[in-house]
């Protein structure tokens, strides 16, 4: 599953043959007793049903990979449009596990959050003991209702997370502004989620002006300022807190956002920044560093961190003559040389530049040459990346054809698969007429 890297076990102790298994309950509340009162409330079954707590969001998906659970209570810390996201995948991939959610606020709840999670009962925190006992036997119930029509031996092998592939940071860089870095980490961002099925997080470290939460329409309620005031001192707590700083796009994407105040960004210290790629690295496969036109100290460290560094220019003197000058730099600041990979944008064949000098001009070669495409400028005023909304445009061809080599070897054949599916005039060659034929 996308939630923990992994295909998730389906759930069904219920239905194993062979005598009465215990039912086996998960319960996600990341402060309070709740799994001590769903304890309380299944007391009365025989056989009494086995309760796992959790505290953790990333160990709710390592649960859910590894464990066979029946029902599944989603408490506090998952009432979060995050939480709801992860619970939407969860309900994705186990659709016959039935989630009760279990929130302070029923009020404050969107209803559409809720259908979307897939949740078979809500109450409301603190439950009285009557209501929370009424809500199991229903779940459970309709847990052993799932497993007696899906028959024994239904549940199906845990799928295993793909380990081909680490975990890996990748930060977009360029000397100049608006070479298109955060238009590159949103669309590969996409990529890795979509045809990897990759958990990637955007980390937004152009901290006085980001603009990743705009490009995709987010309304973040927490930024990277709050996730390091959050529990300064305590790295398991800042560990264990990073998700819910973050927010989720409705494509899965998941985004730490910049400040909302520039002025914020001058009490965010370099090795602050290192701890923040540090915890997303932990709970994501993919981490994407956006980053402003600066050489920052902060921004370094996060070049430090990269397994990959793109460096972007676009098809102006300018910009090609200051990508010159950043490699320059980072050589003398000892970045590794290794993972840089460089990517021009926005180039034009009138542009009055020949694209042929400037591959000249870095021996090393550039992974790809991005064209100037409109489709961008609508994808971005949508909120979804241009690969998204348009998929078989020149630029998305372009961007997936270079992105490609990060996917997993049967994600590429997948992905090729995809391509063929969204080549340009298969549908005008549909409605074709026919040509006549001649004898
Ligand atoms: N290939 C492209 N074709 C057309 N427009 C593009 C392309 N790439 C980026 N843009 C547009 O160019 C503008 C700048 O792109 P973007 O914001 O991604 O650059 P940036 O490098 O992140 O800028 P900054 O340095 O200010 O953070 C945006 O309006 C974006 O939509
Ligand atoms: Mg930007």
């Amino acid at each position: 599953m996308t939630a923990g890297g992994g295909g998730l076990v389906a759930s069904g102790a219920l239905a194993r043959s062979g005598g009465p298994t215990p039912a086996r309950v998960l319960v996600y509340d990341h402060v309070g007793t709740l799994a001590a009162d769903v304890r309380d409330a299944v007391e009365h079954h025989d056989p009494v049903p086995e309760i796992v707590d959790c505290r953790r969001p990333r160990a709710l998906a390592d649960f859910l990979t590894e464990q066979r659970f029946d029902v599944l209570v989603a408490g506090p810390g998952l009432d979060s449009r995050a939480g709801f996201e992860r619970l939407r995948i969860i309900r994705e991939e186990l659709p016959s596990m039935p989630i009760v959610l279990a929130v302070a606020n029923t009020a404050e709840l969107d209803v559409r959050d809720v259908v979307r999670a897939g949740a078979v009962d809500l109450v409301e925190i603190p439950i009285p003991g009557e209501k929370l006992r009424e809500t199991m036997d229903r779940a459970l119930q309709l847990a052993r209702r799932t497993a007696e029509v899906a028959g024994p031996g239904t549940a199906i092998e845990p799928v295993r997370p793909d380990s081909s592939i680490p975990k890996r940071v990748i930060t977009i860089a360029s000397a100049s502004g608006g070479c298109g870095k955060t238009f590159l980490a949103t669309n590969l961002a996409w990529f890795l989620t979509h045809h990897a099925k990759r958990r990637v997080c955007i980390i937004d470290l152009d901290l006085q002006f980001g603009e990743v939460s705009a490009s995709l329409r987010l309304r973040p309620r927490y930024t990277i300022t709050d996730l390091i005031q959050h529990d300064n001192d305590d790295e398991a707590e800042f560990n264990a807190h990073f998700e819910e700083f973050c927010e989720t796009h409705e494509t899965g994407i998941s985004v730490l956002a910049a400040p909302r105040d520039p002025t914020e960004a001058a009490a965010i210290r370099p090795a602050d920044v290192g701890r923040v790629i540090d915890a997303a690295r932990a709970h994501f496969d993919d981490v994407i560093v956006d980053t402003p036109p600066a050489l920052a100290d902060s921004v370094v460290v996060a070049y430090n961190r990269s397994d990959e560094l793109f460096v972007m220019a676009t098809l102006d003197i300018p910009s090609i003559r200051n990508m010159q000058v950043f490699l320059s730099t980072l050589e003398r600041l000892h970045v590794s040389n290794d993972g840089i990979r460089l990517i021009l944008n926005k180039a034009e064949s009138d542009a009055g530049v020949e694209i042929r000098q400037v591959l000249k001009l870095f021996p090393q070669g550039f992974d790809a040459t991005l064209p100037y495409a409109r489709e961008v400028q609508r994808s971005i005023n949508a909120g979804r990346p241009v690969l998204a909304t348009n998929p078989s445009a020149d630029i998305s061809r372009q961007i997936s054809n270079s992105m490609k080599r990060l996917l997993p070897a049967d994600a590429q054949d997948r992905f090729t698969e995809y391509e063929a599916a969204n080549r340009p005039g298969r549908f005008r060659m549909r409605n074709r007429k026919p040509k006549a034929v001649t004898a």
